[in-house]
């Protein structure tokens, strides 16, 4: 006779998922690099589905508007930059920078309503959005991103569109103990936590690394070889990964001195459901007493980061893909401070009705 057996086969019900709790619009987030708006030129950006149209003036300045016309809805980035106006390319009614409607070529008297503007602000290469209340803005800006602004540092971009919720991104680079997921580039390292923190709207980690097999890949060397310098014994490694909301730092610093590694990350969602982010952030990493050094090993840093992250970016989208198929957040999550930055991913967010 067969033995039926009894399995928990559902997971517990989460009652508060974490995957439709939206990012707060109330903070600034990356929305393009600004070498890709060009002067008298326009860039067409979504913000968790919202179509916004990046403006930069002949004159340099950046502006952001939703992205249609009032007349007819079409977008706007289809139509030209003229002076400081954005001219829609149908029946050419024109916009200021404040959405005002300033111009209808073939109408004279009152003119019709205009559309949204958004807050902008242009930082260390980077064009932000304020999609939100825009009396907030100003006080809200973000003042630096990582080291990027740091001479002593040598930077590079890291930028990706990822199929995943914004919160998965926040979660993997928090979590050092996937460090298996790494094995080919990094053969095996063991974090050790060494202690947690947080407060109403930050949540920080640190580490330390130890190598349990295998050897470093050329470019983990020349990140490590960078870091130690002339002295190999330094071992008073520490990493911190901290999130700031709704960005995220991770700085890597031997002894008490500089961090030797500092990487900065603002992810902004792209679709309405938001289960698609675009990754913005800076990879720095301060150059040693021969400045050429780290000039000839940075395209194995480069290979090296660039391996990384797409492993990363792989196993987070497998996350938002078995969400989607089960139709709810199923995480076990056993790991203190994940449960830490869990709560205050909840706690910053806006969860969805
Ligand atoms: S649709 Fe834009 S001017 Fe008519
Ligand atoms: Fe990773």
């Amino acid at each position: 006779m067969l033995q039926s057996v009894v399995q928990d086969e559902k997971p517990r019900k989460v009652e508060r998922d974490l995957r439709r709790v939206d990012a707060h619009p109330d903070h600034w987030y990356p929305i393009a690099w600004s070498r890709e708006l060009k002067p008298g030129k326009m860039l067409a950006r979504k913000y968790a589905g919202e179509p916004v149209v990046l403006v930069r003036t002949v004159a340099g300045g950046v502006f952001a508007l939703e992205d249609r016309c009032a007349h007819r809805q079409v977008p706007l980035s289809h139509g030209v930059v003229k002076g400081c106006t954005v001219r829609c390319g149908y029946h050419g009614w024109a916009y200021d920078e404040a959405g005002k409607c300033v111009d209808v070529p073939y109408l004279g008297g009152r003119l019709p309503n205009g559309v949204k503007a958004y807050p902008v602000h242009e930082l260390d290469g980077v064009i932000f959005l304020f999609p939100g209340n825009a009396a907030l803005a100003e006080g809200r800006r973000p003042h630096a991103l990582g080291a990027r602004g740091d001479r002593r540092y040598k930077t590079r971009e890291l930028n990706r569109e990822v199929a995943a919720h914004y919160t998965f991104m926040h979660e993997n680079l928090f979590d050092m103990n996937h460090q298996f997921l790494h094995r080919r580039q990094m053969g095996m390292i063991k974090a050790s936590c060494l202690g947690r923190e947080s407060g109403e709207d930050w949540a920080e980690v640190r580490y330390t690394f130890d190598r349990t097999s295998g050897s470093a890949t050329i470019g983990e060397g020349a990140i490590l070889g960078m870091m130690r310098g002339v002295d190999e014994s330094a071992r008073n490694d520490q990493m911190i990964i901290r999130t700031d909301y709704p960005y995220q730092t991770l700085t890597f610093a031997m002894d008490d001195g500089d961090p030797v590694l500092s990487v900065w990350l603002g992810y902004t969602p792209l679709d309405m459901e938001q289960r698609s982010n675009r990754t913005f952030g800076y990879l720095s990493v301060k150059r040693p007493k021969i400045p050429l050094l780290l000039d000839a090993v940075w395209p194995f840093i480069t290979m090296f980061t660039e391996s990384i992250f797409k492993e990363d970016k792989e196993v987070v989208e497998m996350e938002q893909a078995a969400h989607d198929a089960q139709g709810g957040d199923w995480n076990n999550e056993v790991f203190p401070p994940i449960k830490d930055l869990r709560e205050l991913l909840l706690r910053c967010g806006v969860i969805r009705p």
